[in-house]
């Protein structure tokens, strides 16, 4: 099976712009890869998509069990079949996204998350999360006010739990994930990002 490597962080932290780069240094490379996003990466994930960032006002346990399809059916349809084949498969977003905005900011239960992410994966775990920290009032303050979506719109408090849960799971599993500091200079932080990555490939 190849490398799932797969992006964190609370919005605006820059994962996206990271995860674009590593797939462009393994492109160059000529190692084939993926890079696909959640909620989303699939027809109906996309579909999900527009509901979870709109403004639908869905209960905390609807929109948890959106996110949980969306992802079941990505796995399923895209990310098993590539590692299957021997592409190396980068996600922006998995299921420590779910433990961090559901969990730890909706105040959902965890076992029901963790019992949820295991059937929505088959109980396929990344071999490596990059964390990329950084607190709220940094991140959010790179965004701009109009065009906000229901999670970005959301209170400072809820994106502070959102953080220190993600730092709680890195700190949880050493092994497996990375934690690297979001407000350092762009190049750096991606050139921390390989030489972490390059080894697993
Ligand atoms: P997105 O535009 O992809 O945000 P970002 O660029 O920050 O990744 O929107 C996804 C939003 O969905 C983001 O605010 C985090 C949230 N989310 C959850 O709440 N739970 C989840 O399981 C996932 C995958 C995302």
């Amino acid at each position: 099976m190849a490398s799932f490597i797969v992006f964190e962080g609370i919005d605006g932290s820059g994962k996206s712009t990271q995860a674009k780069a590593l797939l462009q240094r393994l492109r160059r490379r000529n190692i084939p890869a993926l890079l696909t996003h959640e909620p989303g990466g699939t027809p109906l994930g996309e579909q999900l998509r527009r509901w979870l960032k709109g403004r639908a006002d869905l209960s905390p346990l609807a929109e948890l069990t959106l996110f949980v399809a969306a992802r079941a059916q990505l796995v399923d349809k895209v990310i098993t079949p590539a590692l299957k084949s021997g592409v190396t498969v980068i996600s922006d977003r998995f299921t420590a996204s779910t433990v961090a905005y559901q969990g730890h900011g909706r105040g959902l239960d965890l076992d029901l998350i963790n019992g949820l992410n295991v059937a929505a994966t088959g109980g396929l775990a990344p071999g490596l999360t990059i964390l990329i920290d950084m607190p709220p009032e940094e991140s959010l303050a790179r965004r701009n006010d109009a065009g906000q979506d229901s999670f970005e719109s959301a209170p400072w408090e809820f994106h502070r739990k959102v953080r220190e849960s993600y730092l709680a799971q890195a700190a949880a599993n050493p092994d497996d994930w990375l934690l690297v500091d979001g407000a350092q200079d762009k190049r750096r932080l991606g050139q921390q990002i390989w030489e972490k990555v390059k080894p697993l490939l």
